[in-house]
Formats: C-alpha cells, sequence, structure tokens
C-alpha cells in the first residue's frame, strides 16, 4: 500500500524524534524516502538515535538538539534545520511529558511542566514554522500527536488531558484559520503504545498494564508501524484534503468507553444464556 517514495522531497521535523513513537515514526518516514529532522532536549540521544536510523532505513537524518519550551531554542532550532535542509516541509509535534498522580498531590511546577512541553511546545513549534511557511508563501503539515483522553479528559494524567486537549483545539484552530495558506494540520489520538517513555511513567505494573488491555475491545496494545503508518499517510499528498481532523488509532478504547451498556462485556455466556431463560419464562 506504501509505495517507497511516498514521502520524497519531503523534509519532516519531528520532536521528541530520538525515542519511542516518535522514532518509529522518523524511521518509517525515512524509509518512505523523506529526509528527517528530529529534536529533543537530550543532544546525545538524538544524534545516537539519527545514526542508527540512517543505518537501518537509509536516507538523511538531521539531528539538533531543543528544549521546545523555550521560544528562542524553537527559532535556532527551526534555523539550524533550514540551513541543513533548505526548508521543512511537514511538523509532527510529538514531544509530551507526563506521569500518572492524583491531581491534589501535584504542585504548580508539575503543571506547568506538562503544559511548558505539550501546549506551550507544540505551540511554539507550530507557530515559528507557521510564520515562515506563510512568509515564503510555502504550504505545509502539521501532524499533533495527541491522546484519546484529550476529548473525554482523564482523571491521574489531568495537565497532560488539559494540555492535549489545547493541542486539540489548536489543530482544530489553524485549520480553519491558515487552510487559506493551504497549511493542513491534523491530530492522532493514540490508544497505548508501548514505549519505554509512557511505560516507566504511566504503567509502572503488569497489573496496571492488564487494566488498560481489558478495556480495549481488541484486547491488545498498538504496534508502532501501525501508527507511523497512519502518520506517513497524514503528511502525505495522499491526505491533501484532510485538515482540522482528530484520528483515533486505539483498537477501539474510544468506542468502547463511550458506551454505557459496554460493560457487559463482563456477563459471561452462562449468565447470558439464564438471562434468556428467564426472559423466556416471562420473569
Ligand atoms: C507528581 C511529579 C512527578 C510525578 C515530576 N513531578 N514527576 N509530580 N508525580 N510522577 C513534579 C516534580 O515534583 C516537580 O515539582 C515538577 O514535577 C518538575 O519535576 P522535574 O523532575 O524537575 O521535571 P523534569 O526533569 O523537567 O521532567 C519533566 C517530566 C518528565 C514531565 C516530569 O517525566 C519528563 O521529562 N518526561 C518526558 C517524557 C515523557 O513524559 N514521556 C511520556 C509521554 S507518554 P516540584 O514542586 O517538586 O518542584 C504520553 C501518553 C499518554 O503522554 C497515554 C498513554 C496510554
Ligand atoms: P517518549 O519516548 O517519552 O517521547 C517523548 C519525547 O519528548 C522524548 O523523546 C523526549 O526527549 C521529548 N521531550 C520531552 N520534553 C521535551 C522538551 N521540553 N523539548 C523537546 N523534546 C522533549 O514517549 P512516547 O510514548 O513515544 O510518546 C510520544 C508521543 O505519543 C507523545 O506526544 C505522547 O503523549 C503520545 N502518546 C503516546 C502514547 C503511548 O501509549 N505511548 C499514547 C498516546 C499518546 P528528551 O527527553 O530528550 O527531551
Amino acid at each position: 500500500m506504501f509505495e517507497p517514495g511516498l514521502l520524497k522531497d519531503k523534509v519532516v521535523l519531528v520532536t521528541g524524534g530520538g525515542t519511542g513513537l516518535g522514532r518509529s515514526m522518523s524511521t518509517r518516514f525515512l524509509q518512505l524516502g523523506a529526509q528527517v529532522a528530529i529534536t529533543s532536549r537530550r543532544a546525545e540521544v538524538i544524534e545516537k538515535a539519527a545514526q542508527e536510523m540512517t543505518a537501518e532505513a537509509g536516507g538523511q537524518v538531521f539531528a539538533t538538539p531543543a528544549d521546545v519550551r523555550d521560544p528562542d531554542a524553537v527559532t535556532k532550532m527551526l534555523d539550524a534545520v533550514e540551513a541543513h535542509f533548505g526548508r521543512v516541509d511537514v511538523l509532527v509535534n510529538n514531544a509530551a511529558g507526563n506521569f500518572i498522580s492524583p491531581t491534589e498531590r501535584l504542585s504548580h511546577r508539575a503543571v506547568d511542566r506538562v503544559l511548558g512541553i505539550v501546549l506551550h511546545g507544540t505551540f511554539y513549534c507550530t507557530l515559528e514554522l507557521g510564520k515562515r511557511w506563510i512568509a515564503a508563501g510555502q504550504k505545509g503539515a502539521v501532524l499533533n500527536i495527541a491522546t484519546t483522553y484529550a476529548q473525554s479528559g482523564s482523571g491521574y494524567v489531568v495537565p497532560s488531558a488539559v494540555a492535549k486537549a489545547g493541542v486539540v483545539a489548536l489543530t482544530k484552530s489553524l485549520a480553519a484559520e491558515w487552510g487559506k495558506y493551504g497549511i493542513r494540520l491534523n491530530a492522532i489520538a493514540p490508544g497505548p503504545f508501548p514505549t519505554e517513555g509512557a511505560w516507566s511513567r504511566l504503567m509502572p505494573t503488569p497489573e496496571i498494564q492488564r487494566l488498560f488491555e481489558e478495556r480495549i475491545p481488541l484486547r491488545r496494545m498498538g504496534e508502532h508501524q501501525e501508527l507511523a503508518n497512519l502518520a506517513s499517510y497524514l503528511i502525505s499528498d495522499y491526505a491533501g484534503f484532510i485538515t482540522g481532523d482528530l484520528i483515533s488509532i486505539d483498537g477501539g478504547e474510544t468506542a468502547w468507553n463511550a458506551g454505557e451498556f459496554n460493560v457487559l462485556d463482563a456477563v459471561t455466556k452462562e449468565q447470558w444464556d439464564a438471562l434468556e431463560a428467564l426472559r423466556k419464562k416471562g420473569a
């Protein structure tokens, strides 16, 4: 389905591209012919990842560090990517911070940490690059990595839920405002995909992991390649008429949570037989 040159001639910038899902997406973009730039706070992590990705998938990866919470650092990072590749065609806002905690235990600094990375970081990168695209009369695409609970909200990850909801609002708002410049913005809402970064902070024990898996109709976690392929499609020209949308890839988790009778998953075949017998007896 994915032709090798799908992303040929596209320069794709991925924040948080040295680890987890960012790295998997970056590798897939490379395989599909893109030139890829990755950024995150830890220079040594992205430099090593860039070398390994090039060895694995070929092509060119440029690594340049930045803390997306710092607008000046974002400007310098974009200058460096443009100096290296000449331009940027696609921005994937994937960098994030998150942890589980009862909200009443959080300090304002903890709230700021997550909002700073997820909401401000995404906004700063999008704003700086959007200004450059508009000034140059260049078209572009932004893909924001959100979460399933960006729409529903969720306890125990409240700063993340608030920040990701803001990211979805940014996606839809700018899709409306910047469509006239040929700039598309979309977001993906992934269900659980095992990564070291997320699992160490959010799924610390096998028991907690099982709780999540049981709520997914397909009874499994996502595979990185599934997300990477969706992202590749959305940033490709084949998705040229898709903008302002939030696309779920969650094994049915969102649908399951929304339906109040889906708790009947817990009713066994024998219990259904007994209920049916009662109904037939007219009880
Ligand atoms: C409560 C916490 C906390 C925790 C940190 N803090 N961890 N509070 N519970 N588990 C508080 C600290 O006490 C401190 O406040 C403040 O937050 C800043 O903490 P630092 O450790 O100094 O912050 P920093 O080193 O900048 O780290 C930022 C971070 C960290 C967000 C806390 O986890 C990080 O760097 N994460 C990046 C990667 C990441 O999170 N990946 C997962 C994304 S997964 P005080 O008041 O004490 O000074 C994801 C998907 C979700 O988003 C969906 C999965 C299914
Ligand atoms: P991850 O590996 O921890 O990715 C987070 C990345 O963000 C890291 O590379 C980190 O690198 C970077 N980052 C953090 N703070 C930064 C900052 N201030 N400036 C620049 N970069 C920063 O976790 P992941 O699971 O792959 O998550 C990737 C994305 O998917 C996130 O947006 C997450 O919310 C989303 N998501 C994941 C899941 C899942 O199940 N895994 C589910 C839903 C959504 P440095 O530490 O080097 O800065």
